[in-house]
């Protein structure tokens, strides 16, 4: 499906005076791209008045591109509701938790759950999709633009009766509802399915269960919303590729790519991490190996190729060399095509200040020569990212259930990304698994306070141990059921037989104190909370410093399962110390250099301000090479 690297860009040509259509996409072409992306927020020109349809401005460019060889993936125009709409059918707009109703004048206004806006949402897809159907050159539809990106829950009316009925078929019964969700505690009870409405605003903490359970819904009514288009696109389209931006809140993309998407894409913009400070955009990896973890290989469907700002705010423009580092660590962690959003800065709206490749006037620049640069590199290079691709010995546990359990419940919770990012810095590259995935690809598995766990996980990390594998479990993991209540039996709950271990006694560290433990000779700081084990069958292998738990054990092994009994979240370095135990290690060869190995191939992308040293034969400049430069990307022959 995604048999050649794409390379391209979003291209808006409703943006644009009609008679400059063929001279942008000319242009386009100049840049050296084989694929545009258009038509995912234009309803209203499709759509001027209820039934009338016309897509000629978007047929006139997906012609001309053909004519140059230029592929189209289109986007279904669902995120941005014509006024008609929303004025004739006010039950499709969102409400906040306050009850705030959202109105026409910006996007993703609507809700997910109003049968009225699917049944528009499916006209105006079939629709397009028939008038693209026989076109060559379309080769694949983005469903609806970046769903929850800016409204990720809603609270309407059509999502109470939506809830109610998804409660209905969860628990059919509502003394099972109350059972489950421990009703019983302040007074919950309800005595029917029609009492129940999504989580409203409250004096005191909300039931971690009902919330739990509202965010799974809410994934779910975005995979409800998705499914209706994808049978569309299906129906006249089967050859045509289905993907999705993401990545957002209350979405579990492993399921929406399962049930609706050929594919999942992303959309990268490291400049807000880049603002922040937290890691020179290099922390974008977990999102890419997120993306990663539900489809093997993607797109990325906006790449950042300017400054970005919206009306309040503007990002940092990429440093020259930037755009380019971005697009192989795009590459590196899985991607087979890069398309850089926007062609053109638009001159009005709501985005007049987020910069494209080219800016307000339309004229080259730094950014499109480099750009121009970076497509003309790939449309030799790409396709042998096709074959050459990232495989790590490592994998962290993550899953869509625990995501809405943390977030109920955010006292204790998972450290996948943190834990992901040092040892990326480290090199040490990550899969994101979850229950569903092999876990016999790899030789450790960490479990970073997962506290949802079931048997069937067990059983698969007790085989995967039988194996050879490692795991490495975390405080607090296995502690809830599905339900997030308390299991009744002490911690580490469900994996008390597999890590041969219990918790006797912890404590919340208080804000007078410090604590560090032993691990083969090195001191490591506790931070927030930790446990003193007392070993079952396990043997303690590191012990803690200070105070009462002096001596006591802070890290269990049994086989090859280590139990971490703290959280660490200033430093990862003991999941580093473990795992290089257990794999092939090499350090990094500088701080800012992300070195990922690739089938044949190892790409250096220099995230840092100061060269690198490395000697080497540059396979993309072609050249041999005594550094790499501040921003600057080598690929070389692997030597590991
Ligand atoms: C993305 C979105 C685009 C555009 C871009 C820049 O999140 O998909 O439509 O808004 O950001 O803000």
């Amino acid at each position: 499906m995604l048999n050649k690297f794409l390379i391209g860009c979003c291209y808006y040509p409703e943006h644009w005076e009609r008679n400059e259509m063929e001279r942008d996409l000319d242009r386009i072409k100049g840049l050296g791209f084989n694929c545009i992306r258009m038509g995912e927020f234009s309803w209203s020109i499709y759509e001027r008045t209820e039934g009338e349809y016309d897509f000629s401005i978007i047929a006139e460019a997906v012609e001309y591109a053909e004519k140059l060889g230029i592929d189209v993936i289109l986007g279904t125009p669902t995120a941005a509701p014509p006024k008609w709409l929303t004025d004739k059918y006010p039950e499709v707009l969102a409400k906040a938790k306050d009850g705030t109703l959202m109105h026409h004048g910006s996007r993703q206004h609507h809700n997910h759950t109003s049968e009225i806006y699917l049944k528009y949402c499916a006209k105006i897809t079939e629709a397009m999709v028939k008038r693209f159907a026989k076109c060559k050159n379309v080769i694949g539809w983005q469903i609806d633009n970046e769903l929850n990106c800016h409204r990720k829950e809603s609270y309407s009316e059509t999502d109470d009766a939506a809830f109610r009925i998804w409660l209905e078929q969860k628990y059919g019964t509502i003394e099972e509802l109350n059972r489950c969700w421990g009703t019983v505690f302040w007074s919950l009870d309800f005595v029917s399915f029609s009492q129940v409405h999504c989580p409203r605003p409250n004096p005191a903490h909300d039931n971690p269960s009902w919330l739990t359970d509202y965010y799974l819904f809410l994934s779910d009514t975005v995979v409800g919303f998705a499914s209706v288009q994808t049978k569309i696109i299906k129906k006249y389209m089967p050859d045509a590729f289905i993907t999705h931006n993401g990545y957002f809140e209350n979405v579990d993309y492993k399921k929406l790519t399962r049930e609706c998407l050929d594919f999942l894409s992303f959309d990268s913009y490291p400049a807000f991490q880049e603002k922040n400070q937290k890691a020179l955009g290099r922390c974008v990896a977990y999102r890419l190996a997120q993306t990663r973890s539900c489809t093997e290989k993607y797109l990325v469907l906006e790449q950042q190729s300017g400054p970005g700002g919206q009306l309040s705010y503007l990002l940092p423009t990429p440093i020259p060399g930037q755009i380019r580092l971005w697009t192989y660590q795009d590459i590196a962690h899985g991607a087979t095509g890069v398309l850089y959003f926007r062609y053109r800065t638009a001159l009005f709206g709501a985005e007049q200040l987020w910069y494209g490749i080219y800016d307000h006037d339309g004229k080259e620049n730094y950014r499109s020569r480099e750009i121009r640069g970076i497509a003309s590199e790939l449309n030799r290079l790409g396709d042998l990212f096709l074959n050459n691709r990232p495989k790590h010995d490592v994998a962290i546990y993550y899953d869509y259930h625990n995501t809405c359990a943390d977030k109920a419940e955010s006292f204790a919770k998972s450290d996948a990304r943190f834990i992901f990012g040092e040892l990326n810095k480290k090199n040490v590259h990550a899969d994101l698994i979850s229950e569903d995935d092999d876990f016999k690809k790899y030789k450790v598995i960490i479990i970073p306070h997962i506290t949802v766990a079931t048997e069937e996980l067990v059983q698969k990390l007790k085989e995967f141990n039988e194996g050879g594998g490692t795991t490495i479990i975390s405080a607090r993991s296995g502690v809830k059921d599905k339900n997030v209540r308390y299991r009744p039996s002490k911690a580490p709950g469900i994996f008390r037989n597999l890590t041969g271990c219990a918790v006797d006694w912890f404590t919340t560290l208080p804000a007078h104190e410090s604590q560090s433990f032993i691990y083969n000779g090195k001191t490591y700081a506790v931070s927030d909370y930790y446990e003193m084990i007392a070993p079952e069958k396990a043997d303690a292998v590191g012990v803690y410093t200070d105070g009462f738990c002096k001596d006591k054990c802070a890290i269990s092994r049994y086989n090859n399962v280590y139990y971490l009994g703290f959280y660490s979240n200033t430093s990862a370095d003991i999941y580093l110390d473990i795992i290089k135990q257990h794999i092939d290690y090499r350090e990094p060869i500088a701080p800012n250099l992300e070195e990922v190995d690739m089938g044949e191939y190892t790409l250096y992308l220099n995230h840092g301000y100061e060269s690198v040293d490395l000697k080497c034969h540059d396979i993309i400049k072609d050249e041999d090479i005594d550094s790499i430069p501040p921003f600057g990307v080598a690929l070389t022959k692997r030597e590991w």
